[in-house]
């Protein structure tokens, strides 16, 4: 007897690419395009989304494409089919960054859900955290997030956090220092009601210690921005990978997601922190070389307060019809 398999419904992938557009990205620039083929989305990347100050060789772009792709993956195990998929299917088009396929229905795993779950409430929170110690067995937990996508992830001890913030606030001195950085700041913090770039609400307060590099945006005028004591021991995660080609950009880019998703589920407050990575001097200094390691992200980790939710551009945008052709 043969069994056939029918594919999905294209409105439940349509709603699983929906569900992938809460990524978080690099300055909200959500770099990312879908097309869906029957029970096949292809993922691209968007060249008009780059930032070439902050991100020159694209790596970040690749990190926020990666995280969609690990949402898009879980969305559709969640609508209960497994899910395959293979990086850069296409050696000839390298902004086809990943080809996702529905394979089969199966039944919901609950952790499944539960991941899925924080997809809504998983947001940068860019405000101080509570002095509480996160527990071990969830640092644990959120290893297990980065290594199950390939990457790794530690934790600093206290030497280590000192050493990597201090590192940090030099690499972010040296971002703010390149030449085009305000301009291209500008264009990716949102001042009016548009659908990409990091609203002014979603910018938190600078670390009246200087101790966190917390990411600046846009104020109006130029004018100073405000400051607040941030918690004076942060936990401070490194997110790295073995490699580091885009490849193992698109690696880390699920594997953060999968950490921030996992993160969020137990009801912790996340902040990336790339600039220590923005910056090829500090970033070699992030790891001991000797561990073949390469850094790709910083992850803060906390008891926060609640934010909101940041826009995203809307379906239509990031959908192409299956007969649209894409700039090669
Ligand atoms: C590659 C990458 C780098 C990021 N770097 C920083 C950063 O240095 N500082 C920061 O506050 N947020 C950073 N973020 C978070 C984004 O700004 C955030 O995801 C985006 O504004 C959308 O908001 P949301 O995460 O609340 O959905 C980064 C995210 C990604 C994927």
């Amino acid at each position: 007897m043969t069994t056939t398999i029918s594919p999905p419904a294209r409105d439940v992938l349509t709603e699983c690419v929906r569900t992938a557009t809460a990524a978080p990205s690099l300055q909200n620039s959500q770099p990312w395009q879908f097309r869906i083929r029957g029970s096949r989305i292809d993922v691209y990347a968007d060249p008009s989304c780059h930032l070439p100050v902050l991100d020159p060789d694209g790596r970040e772009h690749l990190i926020s494409v990666g995280a969609a792709v690990f949402t898009l993956r879980l969305a559709i195990r969640r609508s209960g089919y497994r899910s395959d998929h293979v990086l850069f299917p296409d050696a000839g088009r390298p902004d086809l960054v990943a080809r996702v396929t529905a394979t089969g229905p199966s039944p919901v795993a609950p952790a499944t859900e539960a991941l899925a779950a924080a997809i809504p409430h998983r947001h940068t929170n860019r405000w101080p955290f509570a002095q509480t110690t996160v527990p071990v067995a969830v640092l644990d937990h959120l290893r297990e997030a980065a290594r199950r996508e390939g990457a790794l992830l530690a934790a600093t001890g206290p030497a280590g956090r000192d050493a990597v913030l201090r590192l940090a606030r030099r690499a972010d001195h040296q971002v703010r220092a390149r030449p085009g950085y305000r301009e291209e700041l500008r264009r990716w913090t949102a001042t009016g009601p548009r659908p990409d770039g990091v609203p002014r609400w979603a910018a938190g307060p600078q670390d009246s210690w200087d101790a966190l590099p917390i990411r600046e945006f846009a104020e109006p005028g130029g004018g100073p921005h405000p400051s607040d004591r941030f918690e004076p021991y942060p936990t401070i995660l490194v997110l790295a990978t073995r490699g580091d080609q885009p490849s193992d950009w698109v690696r880390a880019g699920q594997a953060l997601q999968r950490v921030l998703l996992t993160a969020t589920w137990h009801g912790l407050a996340t902040m990336p922190i790339s600039q220590p990575i923005e910056e090829p001097s500090v970033r070699r200094l992030l790891l001991d070389p000797a561990s073949g390691l390469t850094a790709q992200m910083l992850v803060r980790v906390g008891y926060g307060r609640t934010v909101g939710r940041t826009p995203r551009r809307p379906l239509a945008e990031v959908l192409l019809s299956t007969g649209r052709r894409r700039p090669t």
